[in-house]
C-alpha cells in the first residue's frame, strides 16, 4: 500500500500573488532589516527583541536608512504593554469596539514575534473544543486506533509545540465551556490528550493573543478564572481626526496597490470628509462642538471609513476621471450610516440638512448625497 503524499494546505509558501498576503510575507523585508539591526536580547524563540517588535509596529528609520512603516497608529505605551506581555507567562487580550485594529495588531504581533501569523482560531458561537485542542484524522483513527499519527493538532497545540504565538479571534463569542479549555493551557502550559494518556507541554516562546469585541460584552463574558490568565489592553478609537485621516490614507494606499487600483493622488480632501462625517456622527456632535447630533446605530469605525474610501477609489478609477470625487464616496457613506432603514435614515437626513448643507466647501458633497439618498 502506498501512502499518499501529504499536501500542505497552510500558506507558508510566499505566494506573491495572494490577494492578501500574511503580514510576515507582506513585510518580510522590513522584518529582515529589523532582525539584522537588532542587537538587544531576544526572549527564547522570538525572531526579534521586544524593542524591535515595537519598532516594527510603530514605525521609524533604522541606522542603515531602512524605513519601517507604522502598522499601528496610536499610543506608544499600548504597543509596549502588548509586546512586553507576550514576553511574560500571561497571555494578551486585545479589547475594543469594532474597527480599532485588534485583529490587525494581533496579526502583526504574531508576525514580528514568531514569523507566523497563521496559527489562528476564529471564534464563533459554534467553535468546538477540537478547534482549540486537536482533532483526529478518521481514516488513520479507524485503521490504527488512536495514536500520535492520527492526531491532528489545532493551531493552539501547534503553537505550544513550536514555541510560537497562537491567535484566537473574538474570544467572547466562543461558548463558555469551550473557552475554559484555555485555562489549563494558559495556567499549566500543557494540553492533556486523555485518549493517549499523554500531554503536550508548551515549549518556551509559546504565548497567545486573543481579541474580543467591546460590543459583545455579556455574550459570553470571560470567566474570572480565564480573565486572570490575560493581560487586557484596550485599543481606543483614534484620538484626533488627523490621526484617523493618517490611518485611512495609509491603509487605502496599501489596499489600492494590492488591488491594482490606479493611484489616486488627490484623494486626501475626500478622505478627510469621510473621516469628519464618521467622527461627527459617532461622537454625536460637530467637530466645532457647536451642534449636537444623533448617532446612527452602526459603529462608523475607522475600518469602515477605509472600505468606503477604497470603494470610492474603485469607482473613481473605473468610472470617473481617476480623481476621488464627492459622488464616489457618497453612496458608501450612506450605506455605512443607514443600517436601520427607518431610524438611521432620519438621523442621516437631519445631519445632511443641518450640517452638510450649511458647511463651506461641501456643496458638491451635499448634492451628491441628496442624489444617492433620494
Ligand atoms: N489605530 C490604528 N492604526 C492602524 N490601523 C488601524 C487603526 N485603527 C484601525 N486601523 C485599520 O482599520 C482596520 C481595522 O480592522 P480590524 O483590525 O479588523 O479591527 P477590529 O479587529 O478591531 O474590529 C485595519 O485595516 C487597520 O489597518
Ligand atoms: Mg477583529
Amino acid at each position: 500500500m502506498t501512502v499518499p503524499e501529504t499536501t500542505t494546505v497552510s500558506a507558508h509558501k510566499d505566494t506573491s500573488d495572494a490577494l492578501r498576503p500574511h503580514a510576515e510575507h507582506a513585510f518580510a523585508a522590513e522584518l529582515a532589516a529589523l532582525a539584522a539591526a537588532d542587537d538587544r536580547p531576544r526572549p527564547a524563540r522570538w525572531l526579534l527583541s521586544p524593542w524591535a517588535v515595537a519598532r516594527y509596529l510603530l514605525g521609524g528609520t533604522l541606522p542603515d536608512g531602512t524605513v519601517i512603516t507604522p502598522k499601528y497608529v496610536g499610543p506608544r505605551r499600548i504597543v509596549e504593554v502588548a509586546v512586553s506581555t507576550l514576553a511574560t507567562d500571561r497571555a494578551l487580550l486585545l479589547l475594543g469596539v469594532p474597527g480599532t485594529a485588534k485583529t490587525w495588531l494581533s496579526e502583526h504581533l504574531a508576525a514580528a514575534v514568531s514569523g507566523d501569523s497563521t496559527l489562528l482560531v476564529q471564534g464563533t458561537a459554534g467553535t468546538p473544543e477540537e478547534a482549540i485542542r486537536y482533532g483526529w484524522n478518521y481514516a488513520q483513527l479507524l485503521a490504527h486506533g488512536p495514536s500520535r499519527e492520527a492526531l491532528v493538532a489545532g493551531p493552539v497545540m501547534r503553537a505550544m509545540t513550536e514555541g510560537a504565538t497562537a491567535r484566537i479571534e473574538e474570544l467572547t463569542r466562543i461558548p463558555a465551556d469551550v473557552q475554559d479549555t484555555l485555562i489549563t493551557i494558559l495556567s499549566e502550559k500543557t494540553l492533556p490528550i486523555p485518549e493517549l494518556g499523554e500531554e503536550v507541554q508548551a515549549v518556551q516562546g509559546f504565548n497567545l493573543i486573543a481579541t474580543a469585541n467591546d460590543r459583545d460584552r455579556g455574550v459570553n463574558e470571560l470567566s474570572s478564572a480565564l480573565r486572570r490568565r490575560f493581560n487586557t489592553v484596550v485599543l481606543p478609537l483614534p484620538a484626533t481626526a488627523d490621526a484617523e485621516v493618517d490611518i485611512v490614507t495609509r491603509r487605502v494606499d496599501q489596499i489600492g496597490r494590492s488591488l491594482d487600483l490606479p493611484a489616486v493622488p488627490d484623494g486626501v480632501d475626500e478622505i478627510r470628509r469621510v473621516v469628519t462625517v464618521f467622527r461627527e456622527l459617532r461622537d454625536g456632535v460637530t467637530a466645532d462642538g457647536r451642534t449636537k447630533l444623533k448617532s446612527p446605530s452602526g459603529t462608523l469605525s475607522t475600518a469602515e471609513a477605509i472600505s468606503v474610501v477604497t470603494g470610492g477609489l474603485a469607482l473613481a478609477a473605473h468610472f470617473g476621471d481617476g480623481v476621488l470625487r464627492p459622488a464616489d464616496v457618497a453612496a458608501g457613506i450612506l450605506g455605512a450610516v443607514v443600517r436601520d432603514p427607518a431610524a438611521d435614515r432620519v438621523v442621516w437626513q437631519e445631519y445632511l440638512e443641518t450640517v452638510v448643507r450649511e458647511r463651506d466647501g461641501w456643496k458638491d458633497f451635499y448634492r451628491a448625497c441628496r442624489e444617492v439618498s433620494a
